[in-house]
């Protein structure tokens, strides 16, 4: 369900809400030097709100938090202020942090409603406020019943402003919906069961979104994949009952002056096959088509955004089995490119759909390819399961890959492709071996992307560990699937429209 947000010019005491969110910024709690809201709300709680503010010496220090209920004695049914922390360390990310754990402690209070109080001085912000409601408010419950279904649910949120409210602040608030709910779609698509979404209903999800936002959608079926020849697709999806598809979802503005194509890895479940994973947290790898979800969710933003560049979501989707008709180590496959690969361990398969993907996107004549997959545990070894690792091969993009990360406020880190590790890919029998030693293992699978890239400027994003959590990180507060990655690629497609 989505939530109607509004905005008001309401006294802070007036707003009527199940819970009231106060954002106070550090230092603007002290006793004597408490915001005006605080001040207001205090006065009518007759100093009940500056004791528990004394008490639990809160400042406003991010992350800081006081609770109190008012009894009645104004509008809000609970008041709970939240700490932001120092006034320069706010930027757009914080703030959607601030209004996404406002939106998760209405959900965790079973309020329905919700009234927000930004600290202020952040009105110009406010799709970012949007954005957070709607990404803190996300649960995934839709497999719950009796008991276990959440008995209230978030439905309306009013933003205190403290201006009259302009048309220019409706549509950013608009805006930010419309991005959070194609975060939440990719995180609702991740986070759905893989005996629910194989490679043939992610793709009919996929051909359902570009409906809905009057896109130009194309699924290649397991024919259409042979007869293409995309070898190394049919070499992972060929162990499943399930029949691989490739998916391509098309924004084609006219007068575009650019052509970005994203490239996401769409295993819907990967047991390893033949190469099988131990048992312990197989599950977890029906996250494995996060970076599809990824770039199919991206293009309902895009869609919302109306960009003038043309914009490309290619999703490589199967499922990794084995079977007596699974591909196997030793295996020697062909590619779309036209290299030959040597096969090493069937649980390396997300590059190898990849590459089949990427020596696609090639045709469709990019600027620049950005890839987003669930790659490698040794990028997980390597940056903790909180950030993602990317790579460039060219310095021009990455300064407007870099850019756009540090707009979106997604924890990415950069790392080298580093020439020396090259020599682990080659094979004695084909052109390139799949996989390269235990150490560098994120490395060498970008140098084994890198074999189907050309010359096309490309980033590759390894996703492994920040696409789902176990625990609640900044606008990310529901564990499971988190969309990682769509903000940043949003922020490259907007910001290259500025260029
Ligand atoms: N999907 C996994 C990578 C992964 C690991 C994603 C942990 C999320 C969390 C990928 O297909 C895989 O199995 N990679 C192997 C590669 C190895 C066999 C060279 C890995 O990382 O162990
Ligand atoms: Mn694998
Ligand atoms: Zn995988």
């Amino acid at each position: 369900m989505t939530i109607v947000i509004q905005l008001r010019t309401e006294s802070p005491t007036d707003l009527v809400a199940d819970l009231l969110v106060v954002g106070v910024v550090e230092g603007g709690g002290k006793a004597g030097a408490m915001p005006g809201p605080v001040k207001a709300i205090d006065a009518a709680l007759g100093g009940a709100l500056a004791r528990a503010i004394a008490k639990d010496e809160f400042a406003g220090k991010r992350d800081q938090s006081v609770a109190l209920a008012t009894l009645g004695r104004i509008g809000a049914e609970k008041v709970l202020i939240l700490g932001l922390g120092p006034k320069k360390s706010i930027g757009s990310a914080e703030l959607r942090t601030f209004a996404a754990k406002a939106a998760r402690a209405a959900n965790s209070e079973k309020a329905v409603s919700l009234a927000l109080i930004m600290p202020a001085g952040f009105e110009e912000e406010l799709r970012f406020v949007a954005e957070g409601i709607e990404l803190g408010a996300y649960r995934f419950t839709k497999y719950l019943t009796g008991d276990r279904k959440p008995k209230a649910e978030l439905s309306s949120v009013v933003v205190a402003v403290p201006e009259k409210v302009s048309a220019k602040a409706k549509a950013a608030v608009s805006l930010g919906r419309s991005v959070a709910a194609a975060v939440n779609l990719a995180r609702d698509l991740s986070n759905e069961p893989p005996n629910v979404i194989y490679p043939e209903t992610l793709a009919r999800a996929a051909q359902h979104v570009a409906k809905e936002h009057g896109l130009k959608a194309e699924v290649f079926d397991f024919p259409e994949i042979r007869r293409r020849g995309m070898k190394l697709i049919e070499a992972v999806g060929r162990g499943s009952s399930r029949e691989p598809r490739l998916i391509h979802i098309a924004w084609t503005p006219k007068g575009a002056t650019r052509n970005l194509v994203f490239v996401g890895k769409g295993i819907t479940f990967d047991s390893g096959g033949l190469s099988i994973k131990p048992a312990a947290g197989m599950g977890e790898m029906k996250h494995d088509m996060s970076g599809a979800a990824n770039v199919i969710a991206l293009m309902a933003a895009v869609a919302a955004v109306k960009p003038k560049v043309e914009v490309h979501a290619i999703a490589a989707c199967a499922e990794n089995m084995p079977d007596g008709n699974a591909y196997r180590p030793g295996d020697i496959w062909g590619s779309l490119e036209g290299k030959t690969v040597e096969i090493i361990n069937t649980d390396a398969e997300g590059r190898l759909v990849l590459a089949d993907a990427l020596a696609y996107a090639r045709t469709l004549s990019p600027d620049v390819i950005v890839d987003n997959a669930t790659l490698t545990g040794a990028c997980v070894v390597a940056l903790g399961n909180t950030c993602s690792g990317w790579y460039a091969n060219d310095e021009e993009v990455a300064a407007e890959f870099a850019a756009a990360q540090r707009q979106s406020g997604e924890i990415m880190w950069r790392m080298p492709i580093l020439e020396d590790l090259r020599e682990q890919l080659k094979s004695d029998v084909a052109d390139v071996k799949q996989t390269g030693d235990r150490y560098g293992g994120s490395i060498t699978a970008t140098l084994f992307l890198r074999e189907f890239v050309g010359d096309v400027r490309w980033v590759h994003c390894d996703i492994a560990g920040p696409s789902s959590i176990d625990r609640p990180i900044a606008w990310m507060q529901s564990k499971g699937a988190t969309g990682h990655g769509v903000l940043t690629f949003l922020a490259m497609i907007e910001r290259s429209v500025q260029e």
